[in-house]
């Protein structure tokens, strides 16, 4: 299904009040709630808002266990752009969650050590009982994570070679395309399937075009977005602008 926003703030806060109701209904079964996380611009306002019941509404993030989508590699955790310290600064370092529940793929790997490292991932979340929620953004190529075109829908985690509109994309954070990863770590289509609940977020018009094809276009992996269409447990939560060009 689709939901529209009148515009992202709106959406954010709906966004993040399902959430804060996993946490607390998980909590009162003493079980912990396991999110699926994304970084970029889509997700910033809802952080903010967790971020807000916690301080202002005593949300708890203590029994809250958090799984990435995707890191670029390589990548220094401490790096500006890296997406620990996008994590750290919009959510992590104003919670009270327990930074050993806090999964980001590791972006300082050998190539040799990175298979292993994404079994590992994938058998963290299963262990766990799997991912309660996962939170998306989509890029202009149509990736989910950093999924890019060609990805197939039972891919895992693993390492990827970013799409060069991808790194366009990226290229004001780094202060340059030369100075952007050519590759990242990121959950798979399949990973993603996997969660009880799927939320993909999108605003604006610049998203417009893309959200069209994720939502009517033909399932393809030249869009891998289109897979959603495939799963019942799927949510594309738009504002305005982005849902703009849909029929
Ligand atoms: C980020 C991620 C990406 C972004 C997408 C949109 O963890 O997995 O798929 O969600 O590139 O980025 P923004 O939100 O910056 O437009």
């Amino acid at each position: 299904p689709v939901t529209v926003f009148s515009d992202p703030q709106s959406a954010s806060l709906n966004v993040a009040q399902r959430i804060a109701a996993l946490i607390r209904k998980k909590q009162e079964t003493n079980e912990q709630a396991v999110l699926g996380l994304a970084t970029g611009a889509t997700p910033v306002k809802v952080y903010a808002e967790l971020v807000r019941m916690h301080r202002e509404e005593g949300l708890s993030f203590k029994d809250v266990v958090t799984f990435n989508l995707d890191e670029y590699y390589p990548m220094q955790p401490n790096a500006a752009q890296s997406y620990v310290t996008f994590m750290n600064e919009n959510l992590f370092n104003h919670i009270d969650i327990d930074r050993n529940n806090v999964h980001i793929p590791d972006g300082t790997l050998s190539l040799e050590a990175i298979p292993e490292f994404c079994l590992a991932y994938e058998r963290k979340i299963g262990e766990l009982g799997g991912l309660d929620i996962q939170i998306l953004g989509i890029g202009r190529t149509g990736h989910i994570g950093f999924n890019e075109p060609g990805s197939a829908p039972n891919s895992g985690t693993r390492l990827v070679t970013l799409d060069d509109l991808t790194r366009r994309d990226a290229a004001r954070d780094f202060g340059g395309k030369a100075f952007v990863p050519t590759k990242a770590i990121t959950m798979g289509i399949g990973t993603i399937f996997k969660a009880r609940e799927i939320i993909l977020m999108a605003w604006n018009k610049k998203k417009a075009s893309i959200i069209k094809k994720a939502v009517e276009g033909e399932i393809s992996s030249d869009v891998p977005a289109t897979y959603l269409q495939l799963s019942d447990n799927v949510e594309f939560i738009l504002d305005q602008d982005a849902a703009s060009q849909l029929t």
